[in-house]
């Protein structure tokens, strides 16, 4: 490539400037951006069918040699085509390039690559998320303590704390399903910037590689990394839920909570100690967090201030969106494996559900529903008895009552049973509807989320399809060339 206009390049600064030990990523899309720009090519009568398949083959033995057997260059783009002059001479494989850069080359690799793993995060989150919902069905009626502050506030249940995390990951779904749809959009043709003067088809390329529609711009299309950043923000934002689960299962796993036991695989022991179980997987999904989220920021950064169209700097964004990838593919199926393999300890759940004083807060809505109280004053009635860890009697309420509103709540319609009622967390859940921890009202929610989560599938599934659909016409079209 730089034969006729520079010199040779020292070592220490092809290392430097070279993007080959990032572009592993892209070696399989390369191969296929070249297979279906060189099929149009042909189509178009802009190569001849006889240097397209020579093209074609010896692009099938660099794909079977490996991204080794590649010689050492700036990047994959110019490895390949380098491997295929030295393969079919320059008059054929210099052909190749026709109506092309590197800079609408590396896009279009980036986004099909990007839009496979965006595919395959998506069918994985899809799994996370029947995980979630299938132990939520098992445990409705499973009591746990539920917290605000790392400190005991109501009860609640063990299925109620999975959906809400099941709900996090809805979201975070709708959220790569978004940057789907702006990453899978096809850069090739745009060239250095400006097109080109050869009759390219875009339309057919962008067919031919299951893109859902071009980058129309040509300037935009070889510069705009706003799907990195947007994939990237929406995995740290997935990884901040998986974090927060992996921070929970870390607490519930310690002695000190010993609501769970993490299955010996999500675990390490030490190697000093050896009475050691230690949650090193989840710390690692949570120590990740802060990998992806420097990703996006590293992106950020890189290209906050580039001037149009391609510079060289955006190299430097790619690999923080392939570590960001890799991070958080990894932790959705940790975390699912961890989730599904987990035992609960669901006596000492049910044990701590009311221990703090749990059933306050039910209490004062009971003073207030049966004795016709005001909320606040039923609240400093029921904060006095906490101040004084009083037990919830009939006698210390009414004390306290008197002392408060100067009557006693039994006069109000306040009896041992209903504060027995008021103090019971089961009845207490029971109530608690409208998205809260009722079983029933549970029950709906998983309804609702299945739902979502079947149209999610099923909109997934059709993404793929389409994108498969796209390979098998690809191969279809370089067959004709074999
Ligand atoms: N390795 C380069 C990248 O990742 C490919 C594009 C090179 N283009 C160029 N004009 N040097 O961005």
């Amino acid at each position: 490539m730089r034969k006729a206009r520079l010199s040779a390049q020292p070592e220490d600064v092809l290392a430097f400037t070279s993007s080959l030990d990032a572009d592993h990523w892209i070696f399989e899309a390369d191969l296929n951006v070249d297979r279906a720009h060189v099929v149009m090519l042909a189509e178009e009568g802009i190569i001849t069918n006889e240097i397209c398949s020579l093209i074609l083959s010896a692009l099938d033995t660099i794909q079977n040699g490996g991204i080794s057997s590649l010689p050492p260059e700036e990047d994959i783009h110019a490895a390949i085509e380098s491997k295929l002059i030295e393969m079919i001479g320059e008059d054929a494989g210099g052909r190749m390039h026709t109506g092309r850069s590197r800079n609408d080359e590396v896009a279009t690799c980036i986004r099909v690559r990007l839009r496979d793993l965006l595919l395959t995060m998506m069918r994985e989150l899809i799994g996370l998320r029947k995980i979630l919902i299938v132990h939520a069905k098992k445990h409705t009626r499973t009591l746990m303590p539920g917290f605000t502050h790392t400190q005991h506030a109501q009860p609640t249940t063990l299925a109620h704390h999975l959906l809400a995390h099941a709900g996090a990951f809805e979201r975070d779904f709708d959220r790569l399903n978004d940057a789907y749809k702006r990453t899978n959009l096809s850069p090739l043709g745009a060239a250095a910037f400006a097109g080109t003067g050869f009759p390219v088809n875009r339309t057919r390329t962008c067919e031919l590689l299951g893109f859902d529609g071009l980058i129309e711009n040509s300037m935009d299309a070889v510069s705009a990394r706003d799907f990195l950043i947007e994939s990237v923000s929406a995995f740290a934002n997935l990884m901040t839920n998986l974090s927060r689960i992996a921070a929970e299962l870390i607490m519930w796993s310690s002695s000190e909570f010993d609501y769970i036991t993490i299955d010996d695989q999500y675990a390490s022991t030490s190697s000093i100690m050896p009475q050691k179980k230690n949650p090193d997987v989840a710390e690692l999904i949570r120590g990740k967090t802060g990998s992806v989220i420097a990703a996006v920021t590293g992106i950020l950064t890189i290209t906050k201030a580039l001037p149009h169209s391609y510079n060289r700097d955006l190299q430097e964004a790619t690999p923080h969106l392939w570590s960001a990838v890799s991070d958080t593919l990894a932790s959705v199926r940790m975390t699912a494996g961890m989730i599904d393999t987990m035992s609960i300890h669901e006596e000492k759940l049910a044990q701590e559900a009311t221990a703090g004083f749990t059933m306050a807060t039910e209490l004062a809505d009971t003073l207030v529903r049966s004795c016709g109280i005001s909320f606040r004053t039923a609240h400093q009635i029921v904060g006095t008895l906490a101040r004084m860890n009083a037990r919830p009697s009939l006698s210390a309420i009414d004390e306290i009552g008197l002392s408060i509103t100067g009557r006693r709540l039994s006069d109000l319609g306040l009896d041992e049973s209903v504060i027995s009622t008021a103090l019971d967390p089961i009845s207490s859940i029971r109530i608690h509807a409208g998205g809260g921890p009722a079983p029933d009202d549970v029950t709906r929610v998983i309804e609702v989320f299945l739902m979502k989560l079947q149209d999610d599938a099923i909109s997934l599934d059709k993404r793929c399809e389409r994108v498969e659909k796209a390979a098998q016409m690809l191969e279809q079209e370089v067959e004709k060339y074999r």
